[in-house]
């Protein structure tokens, strides 16, 4: 995975047929998905539930581009072995999981994955000041993290801010909740490069009409031109 700042799409499959999973990655990635982002949940650190170490193993030989795993869970240490084995490229921790988020992406890193730090919408930038050197990723959550199809939460100041912080340093500024063709051009003007959508892809579409899928994800490419 060489790092390349240029805008990337990564749908989520929060917003997709839970009985199809394979069928619906593959479908996203034939229609131009750059990555694929995966939410995963505890009922715990977030209120609501998905998917363990085992689903995301057997997602992992139908993604062919990025696998993109969001925690949201705590703790997140014991776990990061399990994710690491089930295939994970980026593993992503949120900062508010616990005390020692230096330690995880410390740990995330040596376990062999890219390792990414979300940042919940209450959380400053300032957060990451110690990490900038630790993390390959930051997660702005533009929506408080747990289920999709939330309102867009405007962050654009502090994904400024994380852009001058991080300088020319090789870390994505990925924006996760509520982008769609009017938020998209914000976040992307501001300095993000790894736009997160659940429903704005899947909206409208199924693995029987994936070219729904392809049209809305050129519905926010091209709100970027
Ligand atoms: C929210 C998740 C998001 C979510 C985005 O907790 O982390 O990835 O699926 O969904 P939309 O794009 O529908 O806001
Ligand atoms: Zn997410």
């Amino acid at each position: 995975m060489s790092f390349d700042r240029s805008v990337k799409i990564a749908p989520s499959i929060l917003s997709a047929d839970f009985a199809n999973f394979g069928a619906e990655i593959r479908a996203i990635e034939d229609q131009g998905a750059d990555w694929v982002h995966i939410d995963v949940m505890d009922g715990h650190f977030v209120p609501n539930l998905t998917f363990g170490p085992p689903a995301v193993k057997a997602f992992r030989p139908h993604v062919k581009t990025v696998m993109d795993v969001h925690l949201m869970i705590a703790p997140v240490d014991p776990y990061i072995d399990a994710y690491a084995e089930a295939g994970a490229d980026v593993l992503t921790a949120h900062i508010e999981a616990g005390p020692h988020i230096h330690r995880t992406l410390q740990a995330i890193r040596g376990a062999g994955m890219k390792a990414g730090v979300a940042l919940n919408p209450g959380t400053p930038a300032e957060a990451v000041a110690h990490l900038l050197d630790l993390t390959d990723l930051i997660c702005v959550m533009t929506v408080n993290p747990g289920f999709g199809g939330q309102k867009f939460i405007d962050m654009t100041a502090k994904i400024r801010t994380l852009r001058e912080m991080i300088g020319d340093r090789p870390v994505h500024i990925e924006i996760d909740g509520g982008v769609d063709p009017s938020t998209a051009p914000l976040v992307v003007e501001a300095g993000a490069d790894v736009l997160v959508a659940g429903s704005a892809v899947f909206r409208g579409g199924s693995v029987d009409q994936p070219e729904v899928y392809g049209q809305n994800m050129m519905a926010i490419r091209d709100s970027l031109k």
